[in-house]
C-alpha cells in the first residue's frame, strides 16, 4: 500500500470502530486548562503538581483581569490549581500574596499555597479525568472548573461562585482592612479531629458535616466542603479539556 490508501485504511479505522473514537481527538496527547480571570482585580493563579508530576508554568504567574491564558498538561498528570490575590512582586518574582501566597514567589515551583485558598484539583487519564473544587482548606476566590471537552455521565461544570468571604461565619473569617478576603475552614481555624476527620473521626462514617461545613456545601453544594464530602463532590470527565474560571 503506498502512503495515501495507508491513510485511507487508518482513517476507516478510526472513524468506524467504536473504541477508536479517541484517536480522533486526543489519543495520547495533552489535556488543555484554559485559565480565565473574570475578577475585577488580577489574580495570580498557583499551580501544585502531584508527586513525580510536571511543573506547568513553573507553578504560578500573572493573569490579568478579562485575561485567558492555556496551559498544557501531559496525559496523566494531576494537580491543582488555586488563586492568589492582594500579591506584589518585584521584577526577581519575590513578593508576597495576602491570600493563597506560595513562600513569597511568583513562581511556587513545588511550593503549596497557603490556606485558605480555594482549589481545583485535577486526576487525569485514571483512567478517566477526576476533578473537583475543594473548600477543605477554606476559600478565598470564587472558582469553577467547566469541561471544555470530554463526555461521560458526570462530566459537569462545577463551581462555587458565590461570594463565600461575605457568608462566611465569625470565627473563620480572614481581614485585611476589615473587609474579609478569605474564609478558613472549620478544620483550619479550629483543628480538632471533628472539624478535620482526624483520631476518632478518620472514616467516612465518623466525619460528618458540621454546622460550618454546612454552611459551605450551603452556598457551594458541588464543592468539597469537608474531607469525606466525596458522594456530590467529585465529578468525571474522560479526555476532557478544561476551563478554570476565578469569579
Ligand atoms: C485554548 O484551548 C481551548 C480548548 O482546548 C481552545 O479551544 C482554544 O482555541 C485555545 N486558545 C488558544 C489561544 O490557544
Ligand atoms: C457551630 O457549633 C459550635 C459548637 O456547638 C458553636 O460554638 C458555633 O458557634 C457554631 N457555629 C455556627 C456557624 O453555627
Amino acid at each position: 500500500m503506498n502512503l495515501y490508501q495507508n491513510s485511507v485504511v487508518l482513517f476507516i479505522l478510526v472513524y468506524t470502530i467504536p473504541g477508536c473514537d479517541y484517536l480522533k481527538t486526543k489519543g495520547a496527547e495533552a489535556a488543555v486548562f484554559t485559565l480565565q480571570n473574570k475578577c475585577r482585580n488580577t489574580i495570580w493563579p498557583g499551580i501544585l503538581p502531584g508527586s513525580g508530576q510536571i511543573q506547568l508554568m513553573n507553578g504560578g504567574f500573572q493573569l490579568n483581569p478579562g485575561e485567558v491564558v492555556n496551559v498544557t498538561a501531559p496525559k496523566k498528570w494531576s494537580g491543582r490549581f488555586w488563586p492568589r490575590r492582594f500579591c506584589k512582586f518585584d521584577s526577581a518574582g519575590n513578593g508576597q500574596c495576602l491570600t493563597g501566597d506560595c513562600g513569597g514567589k511568583l513562581q511556587c515551583t513545588g511550593a503549596g499555597g497557603a490556606p485558605p485558598a480555594t482549589l481545583a484539583e485535577f486526576t487525569l487519564d485514571s483512567p478517566v479525568d477526576y476533578y473537583d473544587v475543594s473548600l477543605v482548606d477554606g476559600y478565598n476566590v470564587r472558582v469553577s472548573i467547566e469541561p471544555l471537552s470530554g463526555t461521560g455521565p458526570t462530566c459537569k461544570p462545577i463551581s462555587c461562585l458565590s461570594e463565600l468571604n461575605r457568608l462566611c461565619p465569625v470565627g473563620l473569617q480572614v481581614k485585611r482592612n476589615g473587609h474579609v478576603v478569605a474564609c478558613k475552614s472549620a478544620c483550619l481555624a479550629f483543628n480538632t479531629p471533628e472539624y478535620c476527620c482526624t483520631g476518632a473521626y478518620a472514616t467516612p462514617n465518623s466525619c460528618k458535616p458540621t454546622n460550618y461545613s454546612k454552611v459551605f456545601k450551603a452556598v457551594c453544594p458541588t464543592s468539597y466542603s469537608y474531607a469525606y464530602d466525596d458522594p456530590t463532590s467529585t465529578f468525571t470527565c474522560q479526555d476532557g479539556n478544561y476551563l478554570i474560571r476565578f469569579c
